[in-house]
C-alpha cells in the first residue's frame, strides 16, 4: 500500500507540475456546480483570487469563500491581492486554505512578519499551510531573496494582477529563472507558479520553462467545455515538461 503524502507542502508537491484553477472565472452563480465539473475533469488545485479594491482595483469575496469550499477535497490556494495581510492572514488559514499567498508589495515594511504570521496561524490551528509570496512584474525577483527562509512557494504575475484574461509578458521567463537560481541557492523546497494570461496555447511552452503550478482562469472555462479545456491544457503542461 503506497502511503499518500501527508502535510500540504507534500501533497502539493506530488501533484506537481499542475494546473491551479481560477474559481473567479466560473459561473460564480452556480459555483458548488462548477466546482463539481472542475473535481470530475481531474482538478486538484483551485485558486482563489482575493481582491480588496485597494492593492487592485476590484474586490472579490474574502474568507467566506474559503469556508464555502471548505468541504470541496481538493487543495485551496488563496491569492491574497489584499493591502495589509498582517492581520488578516489568520482568517484565511481559519477558513482552510491550503496555500495562503501575500504580495510582497502589499505590506511594505513587514512582508517577511506577514510569513511568519501564517505559520503561527497554520501551527496554533493545528495544521500545515503552504505559504506564498507573489511579486507584481515591476517587483525586481531579487527582493524575494530575503524571504525564501520563510516560502514554500514563489508566485510570479504574468500580467499586472486585477483582471483575468490579460496577455502574458514574455519577461516572466527570465524571472522564473532567475526565481529558481534563488531558491537552488536557498537550499529548500521552494515551489514555484505562474499567474495570468495561461491560454491553451502557450501552456505547452510554460511547461517546458519548469513552473511548478500554472494559474489558469478564463482558458479553462472558455466556450464552456471545461472538462475538455482542463484534460488538454494539463495535458500540454505535462507535455512540455
Ligand atoms: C489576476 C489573478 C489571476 C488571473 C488569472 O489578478 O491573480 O489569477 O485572474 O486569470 P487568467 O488566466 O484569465 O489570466
Ligand atoms: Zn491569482
Amino acid at each position: 500500500v503506497s502511503s499518500a503524502p501527508s502535510g500540504q507542502l507534500e501533497q502539493l508537491k506530488a501533484l506537481c507540475p499542475t494546473l491551479s484553477v481560477g474559481v473567479l472565472s466560473a459561473d460564480l452563480s452556480d459555483l458548488g456546480r462548477q466546482v463539481e465539473v472542475l473535481r470530475e475533469a481531474g482538478v486538484q488545485v483551485l485558486h482563489v483570487d482575493v481582491m480588496d479594491g485597494c492593492f487592485v482595483p476590484q474586490m472579490t469575496a474574502g474568507p467566506p469563500l474559503l469556508k464555502a469550499l471548505k468541504g470541496v477535497p481538493l487543495l485551496k490556494d488563496a491569492h491574497l491581492m489584499i493591502d495589509r495581510p498582517l492581520n488578516k492572514v489568520a482568517d484565511y488559514v481559519a477558513a482552510g486554505a491550503d496555500i495562503v499567498t501575500v504580495h510582497l508589495e502589499s505590506e511594505p515594511a513587514h512582508i517577511h512578519r506577514v510569513l511568519q504570521q501564517v505559520a503561527i496561524s497554520a501551527s496554533s490551528a493545528g495544521r500545515e499551510v503552504v505559504r506564498g509570496i507573489a511579486l507584481n512584474p515591476g517587483t525586481p525577483v531579487d527582493a524575494v531573496a530575503p524571504l525564501l527562509a520563510e516560502v514554500e512557494m514563489v508566485l510570479l504575475l504574468a500580467i499586472n494582477p486585477g483582471w483575468g484574461g490579460q496577455k502574458l509578458s514574455p519577461e516572466v521567463r527570465p524571472r522564473l529563472d532567475r526565481a529558481r537560481e534563488l531558491i537552488a541557492a536557498a537550499g529548500r523546497t521552494i515551489l514555484t507558479c505562474i499567474d495570468g494570461g495561461v491560454t491553451r496555447e502557450n501552456i505547452g511552452e510554460i511547461g517546458s520553462w519548469g513552473a511548478d503550478l500554472v494559474v489558469t482562469g478564463s482558458a479553462v472555462f472558455e466556450g464552456k467545455t471545461i472538462e475538455r479545456n482542463f484534460r488538454s491544457m494539463f495535458e500540454s503542461l505535462r507535455k512540455g515538461r
